[in-house]
């Protein structure tokens, strides 16, 4: 006996899904807004990780000392591993590495607008692992519990990365506040251009946001952009007191009766022209992730080549093996296995050498 199920049946059980708090997996049934709203989230998160390594790679070669050569290379090599993991989650909905990296660099989909200010100094390593990874926290923890099953999964051991990074940045940070004088100025120069960028990293106000009540509903989304914003603001200003700067705010200050900062509002134009893809580095991000992507071809071709032929032998040797069969393991007598050279060309023997 077959039971027809229909499509009424199944919206059902994917909101009482959603309802319960449990997880949508790759094949259960999701309606098709749900599918293409996360592919657009998942990707735009992706290529946010990957676009990222830039600004921070750019000083991997200028690194002040071995140790934080090593702790900047790890970091940045994390930030690809989370692109790829973000990637994979991508896939499982059906949109391929190859589609949204060529949507990226065709600018059909964004990435976060942070990564289109400039990195003027080692300093701001330490600047942008405080507060862009810590932003990045904030916006990231809550998507562990999100309602599509690999999206959450990935989120998770990201952000047990993501902690590091902050702190290594804090710590960076903290080793130059016990420096010089130039170095203290230099960290406040820093944390000064990084402030109301990081604020802008939630996405616009509420009220300007017109996707966030249909993806709280679904559970892709569980905090608003000015929830996150303000959580972000009461993390930042203790730890920007014990670090001893001043951030950058006139109109920061604590309100007993919201138990809460307040701060001013961010330049939201300012936010719309990088969006647009007018920032200081917009062109110069995607135009490198081109050239890499461009690049890279061969590698891809090869490893796909390379899969393809592990797949034949693979079919090749459940056949069962006759005794003529071309496939069987060469013995001593194979032609094409080179001979063992006595001597290798470039180690004269001792004769030769003394000539
Ligand atoms: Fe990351
Ligand atoms: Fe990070």
């Amino acid at each position: 006996m077959t039971t027809q199920v229909n499509e009424t049946q199944l919206e059902e059980q994917f909101n009482e899904t959603i309802a319960a708090k449990d997880r949508i997996e790759p094949r259960d049934w999701m309606p098709e807004k749900y599918r293409k709203t996360l592919v657009r989230q998942v990707a735009q998160h992706a290529h946010s990780e990957i676009i990222g390594m830039q600004p921070e790679g750019n000083w991997i070669s200028r690194a002040p000392s071995l140790r934080r050569k090593a702790i900047l290379l790890a970091k940045v090599q994390d930030e690809a591993g989370h692109g790829l993991y973000l990637y994979s989650a991508a896939e499982t909905l059906g949109a391929t590495r190859d589609e949204l990296t060529e949507k990226l660099i065709a600018g059909k989909q964004k990435y976060s607008s942070i990564f289109n200010y400039p990195t003027l100094s080692y300093t701001d390593v330490g600047t942008i692992g405080w507060l862009v990874d810590g932003a990045a926290i904030c916006n990231q923890v809550p998507l562990c519990r999100t309602s599509f099953g690999p999206y959450g999964r990935a989120m998770i051991r990201i952000c047990k990365e993501e902690s590091f990074h902050q702190r290594q940045g804090y710590e960076l940070l903290m080793t130059m506040m016990r420096g010089t004088e130039e170095q203290r100025a230099s960290v406040q120069e820093s944390v000064n251009r990084f402030w109301w960028p990081s604020l802008m990293m939630f996405g616009p106000p509420d009220d300007d946001s017109p996707n966030t009540e249909q993806s709280m509903e679904w559970g892709i989304k569980t905090h608003t952009n000015d929830e996150l914003r303000q959580k972000f603001v009461d993390m930042s200003v203790p730890q920007a007191d014990a670090l001893g700067v001043t951030l950058p705010d006139e109109g920061l200050k604590w309100n007993e009766e919201r138990g809460h900062y307040d701060f001013s509002t961010p330049d939201w134009n300012e936010f719309w022209a990088v969006v647009k893809g007018n920032g200081p580095c917009n062109d110069q991000r995607v135009a490198h992730r081109k050239r890499a992507w461009d690049d890279g071809a061969w590698v891809r071709d090869a490893a796909l080549a390379f899969a393809e032929n592990s797949a034949a032998d693979a079919d090749g040797a459940t056949a069962p093996a006759g005794p003529d069969d071309a496939t069987a393991p060469a013995g001593p007598d194979d032609a094409t296995v080179p001979a063992a050279p006595t001597d290798s060309p470039e180690t004269p023997t001792a004769e030769e050498a003394a000539k």
